[in-house]
């Protein structure tokens, strides 16, 4: 572990957390220490969910994480539209990317699989992301600091992550983690729930407040349930949604469908690292 000192808002953010004054330098050991915490927490709730290497929220058997994957995909073909970096060009690093599907729909969109790296905390998640797409480089992330220099990425991607951190102060670290490894010029794309998970807390989360230091290219609501074929919507407006069944209920608010016609269901924000 490198002994280097962080400034600004990482100093900020982990005094107050502790409760104390502000120190304007942090060593890599009090970032260790904030590293272990979210580490802790996120692996804990896993291990109810989806643990070791099993494909809990595979999109054939949950209707809830196939709307998403879909709106998903739409929100990453537009961002890279968007983007003015060319897609031969890009150097993607996917944080939180779980058993790689999130990463692997870079493909779909015309990247080499060696354009993409996908970090994770889950041990079991990342051995299944490695069997599942062979040719993307897969890593386990110990929550502390991302294992590349300063800009080594022009695209980062951070998908339904926060959703899963139940400290807001963890949020920013890792926040600001991805703005690190990000050049001057790239891009974050962030693609969340509307609110954090139940097991998080189940707040509504801003990812401009998130990455303060970021200029917004697009933002939006989304409502990840339009995708469904409009007959089975209807057949099945009222009533809970059957996708979510078992320990996910500690995870998910059950939700019927007329919640979900009313409400978005998630958010996504892309934004440029200023040059
Ligand atoms: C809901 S899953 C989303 C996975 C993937 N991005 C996708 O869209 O399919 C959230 C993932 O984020 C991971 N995670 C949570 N906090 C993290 C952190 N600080 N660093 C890396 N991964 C994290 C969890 O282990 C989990 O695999």
């Amino acid at each position: 572990m490198i002994d280097r000192p962080l400034r600004g808002s990482a100093c900020r953010w982990v005094a107050h957390t502790r409760g104390e004054a502000v120190n304007d330098d942090m060593t890599s050991a009090e970032m260790a220490r904030v590293g272990d915490g979210l580490r802790q927490q996120v692996l804990r709730d896993y291990e109810q969910l989806e643990p070791g290497e099993t494909d809990t929220w595979n999109p054939v058997e949950r209707e809830g994480e196939l709307t998403y994957r879909l709106s998903m995909f739409y929100a990453q073909a537009v961002s890279l539209g968007l983007s003015r970096i060319p897609r031969a060009d890009l150097r993607v690093l996917d944080v939180g990317t779980g058993n790689g599907r999130s990463t692997r729909s870079f493909i779909d969109l015309g990247l080499r699989p060696e354009q993409l790296t996908g970090i994770d905390l889950r041990p079991g998640a990342i051995a299944l992301a490695r069997r599942l797409h062979p040719g993307i480089s897969f890593d386990v992330y110990d929550g502390e600091r991302i294992d590349a220099p300063d800009g080594a990425f022009n695209w980062v991607q951070i998908a339904c992550v926060h959703a899963t951190i139940a400290d807001p102060e963890h949020r920013l670290h890792v926040a600001r983690e991805c703005t690190r490894v990000l050049e001057p010029g790239g891009y974050l794309f962030y693609f969340d729930n509307w609110v954090s998970d139940w097991l998080a807390g189940h707040e509504v989360l801003d990812p401009v407040a998130i990455h303060p230091e970021l200029e917004v290219v697009w933002s939006s609501p989304i409502r990840s349930h339009q995708c469904l074929p409009r007959v089975r919507n209807r057949m099945t407006l009222i009533g809970h949604d059957r996708s979510f069944v078992g320990k996910a209920r500690a995870f998910l608010r059950p939700r019927t469908r007329i919640d979900r016609l009313l409400h978005p269901s998630h958010f996504v924000m892309l934004a440029r690292r200023p040059m």
